[in-house]
């Protein structure tokens, strides 16, 4: 039995709990919170649970194997440090750290000690994205020439970081699942901060690769509507992501177009290609059950999680990169 530690019962923490109550091998042995009215609300559902404070006392519990972290994205980088030197696997929310520098760190703290160190992308979980990996491997849509991902809503100000380190990092995560780790050359983005406090609240990204692939990410906080749509496109075929629609969140179409190149370059002929559209069933699976899972396995059977320590870091690469950038009107960012 894997005994977790869960620091942090805000917002998503309590989603946590009970997913992790819910894996078969593993139990939620403490939570810890600053506010005890939060810790309250855990021990009337969970009442077996231990409740502190402290999370130091979560960290040096002998008794406890495995720590989930839900706290500010501030805090991630120094709990993780702690909770790794006292020998415990960590899972860190999103995005694993604020800086590609503390993610090495992390990485080399847990390689050492033989830790998982995880972090919780929990799309990579849904049916819909496990759908599109499984088109992009098996080589139906041919080469990946764009992504283009929309993640919009009047969504809560965050006081400290920006639009792209709440948003973008899911379109990220998803982007490096589905590409197998493809690793852009170069980063822009633009992007507004429209109060005081001068974080962006709406912002737009670019990353540039070396072949012919392009991706654009729209992430705001200001938006009248929800939109969480995403356009990937093949050589072969395309795909809509729509993942604000109930069911029908995959369309796949087989469209496309092609160049033919006749030697007299000012006779370039474009052909279209509008075929039909599948919308394949997607497993009704709640993610986050998925993301405790591969967890607890990683620990228990050595493997490595969707939600690694590399994709982590290949994520928080771009972000640094991309919020270097929006600070300088989108300057473009080697990587
Ligand atoms: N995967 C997702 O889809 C998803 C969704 C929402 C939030 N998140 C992530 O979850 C994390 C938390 O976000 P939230 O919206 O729940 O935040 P929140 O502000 O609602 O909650 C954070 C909680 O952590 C507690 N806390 C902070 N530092 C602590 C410490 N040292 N010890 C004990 N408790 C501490 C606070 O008291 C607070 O209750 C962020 O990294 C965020 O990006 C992920």
């Amino acid at each position: 039995m894997i005994k977790v530690g869960i620091v942090g019962l805000g917002y998503w923490g309590p989603n946590l709990v009970r997913n992790f109550q819910s894996v078969n091998g593993a139990e939620v042995h403490s939570v810890a919170d600053f506010d005890n009215n939060r810790l309250q609300k855990i021990h009337q559902l969970y009442p077996k649970i231990n409740l502190c404070n402290d999370a130091n006392e979560i960290f040096e519990n002998p008794e406890i194997d495995a720590v989930v972290l839900a706290t500010p994205i501030n805090t991630h980088y120094d709990l993780a440090k702690k909770a790794l030197l006292k020998n415990k696997s960590v899972m860190v929310e999103k995005p694993l750290a604020t800086s590609r520098a503390e993610v090495l760190e992390l990485m080399e703290i847990a390689d050492a000690r033989g830790l998982s160190l995880m972090v919780d992308h929990t799309f990579l979980y849904t049916g819909a994205v496990q759908k599109i990996k499984s088109v992009i491997d098996s080589g139906e849509l041919g080469n990946l020439q764009y992504f283009d991902s929309t993640r919009i809503n009047l969504g809560l100000f965050n006081p400290n970081w920006s639009v792209i380190w709440d948003l973008a990092v899911h379109d990220l995560s998803i982007f490096d699942y589905i590409s197998g780790g493809k690793k852009p050359v170069a980063v822009s983005a633009t992007g507004i901060a429209h109060t005081k406090m001068g974080i962006e609240n709406l912002a737009y990204i670019s990353l540039f690769f070396d072949d012919d692939t392009f991706a654009h990410i729209t992430s705001s906080w200001i938006s009248p509507v929800k939109i969480r749509k995403t356009l990937i496109g093949g050589t072969k075929k395309m795909i809509i992501y729509d993942d604000v629609e109930p069911t029908e969140k995959i369309k796949i179409y087989d469209s496309g177009f092609s160049v033919s190149t006749p030697e007299d370059m000012h006779k370039w002929l474009i052909d279209y290609r509008f075929g039909d559209i599948y919308i394949p069933k997607l497993p009704q699976i709640e993610a986050l059950k998925g993301v405790a899972e591969d967890f607890i396995r990683s620990i228990s059977e050595k493997t490595t999680p969707l939600g690694n320590a590399n994709s982590g870091l290949n994520v928080v690469t771009i972000l640094e990169a991309a919020q270097k950038s929006l600070v300088n009107r989108g300057e473009t960012i080697i990587i």
